[in-house]
């Protein structure tokens, strides 16, 4: 199977069943022609899953290059999100969303924050209202803590299929991992390299003992743990590098040497 094939067909399965790729293009600080232009690159390297926000103001571009890729937009995964501030405007929000992307539907629509750091159910109830409209395929969260994904199961019945938050193996915490695991919420991560020095040395000789970079052996660890991974870039061959994860392995030595970079940035 060639590379291309490989990027588009590695995915998880989310709670209800629906296939997510467990590799997507991030696009914060991408917009006018270079945001088109990754999106472009990326659906030609194999991506099947692009990451945008209302707040990234890149939307009308994203779905141009979808629309433009010649990939059919069923066979694209893409994930908006509502601003913390729009909370209340839950449907005119979708709608400007759907509109600026030409689409009918989206993939994911996440709650961007927690509004005002509170977890709001209310919010929560709307958006499972909308999927139930199939506007969103799936609904979910971003930045939220444990304790919050609690608080919206308890009043609402119903669990986001995702959260969304910063994660690497400099932020890697194996009980917020299980956590999520366990109450079958998936765990996406953004920030995979911006978090991460890339010239740590315990990376780069896992990265030299397998003729990689050390961006690939920290995106490569991502899909080890199956955990949904979306590093972000606006440059070719980067984009192209950060697809290039299925020609090798980590061992079981590596993958627990870089869970202990983890240096409790979160704590
Ligand atoms: P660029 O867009 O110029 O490629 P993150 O997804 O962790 O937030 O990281 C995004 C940052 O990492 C961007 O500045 C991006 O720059 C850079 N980046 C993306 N891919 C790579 C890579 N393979 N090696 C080094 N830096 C990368």
């Amino acid at each position: 199977m060639d590379e291309q094939r490989l990027v588009a067909d590695a995915s998880v399965e989310l709670a209800s069943g629906t296939v997510m790729p467990i590799l997507g293009l991030g696009t914060w600080q991408a917009s006018g022609r270079s945001a088109f232009d990754a999106v472009l690159y990326a659906l030609e390297a194999g991506y099947r899953h692009i990451d945008t926000a209302t707040a990234y103001g890149n939307e009308e571009r994203v779905g141009q290059a979808v629309a433009e890729s010649g990939v059919p937009r069923e066979h694209v995964f893409v994930t908006t999100k509502l601003p913390p501030s729009r909370a209340g405007r839950e449907r005119e929000t979708l709608a400007e969303s759907l509109g600026a992307l030409g689409f009918d539907y989206v993939d994911l629509w996440l709650i961007h924050w927690p509004p005002s750091g509170r977890s709001r159910p209310d919010v929560w109830e709307r958006l499972l209202e909308l999927q139930a409209d199939g506007l969103a395929r799936e609904v979910g969260v971003s930045n939220y803590s444990i304790r919050q994904l609690d608080e919206l199961e308890r009043a609402t019945g119903r669990l986001p299929a995702v959260n969304q938050i910063e994660w690497s193996p400099a932020l890697f915490e194996r009980d917020v991992l299980e956590e999520h695991r366990s109450r079958g919420v998936q765990l996406e991560g953004y920030s995979p390299l911006k978090t991460m020095n890339l010239r740590d040395p315990r990376l780069v000789r896992i990265a030299e003992e397998h003729r990689v970079t050390p961006a690939q052996v920290i995106l490569r660890w991502h899909l080890e743990h199956r955990i949904v991974a979306i590093p972000k870039s606006t440059n070719a061959e980067r984009i192209a590098e950060n697809a290039a994860l299925f020609g090798f392995e980590l061992t079981r030595p590596d993958i627990e040497q870089l869970d202990t970079i983890s240096d409790s940035r979160r704590a």
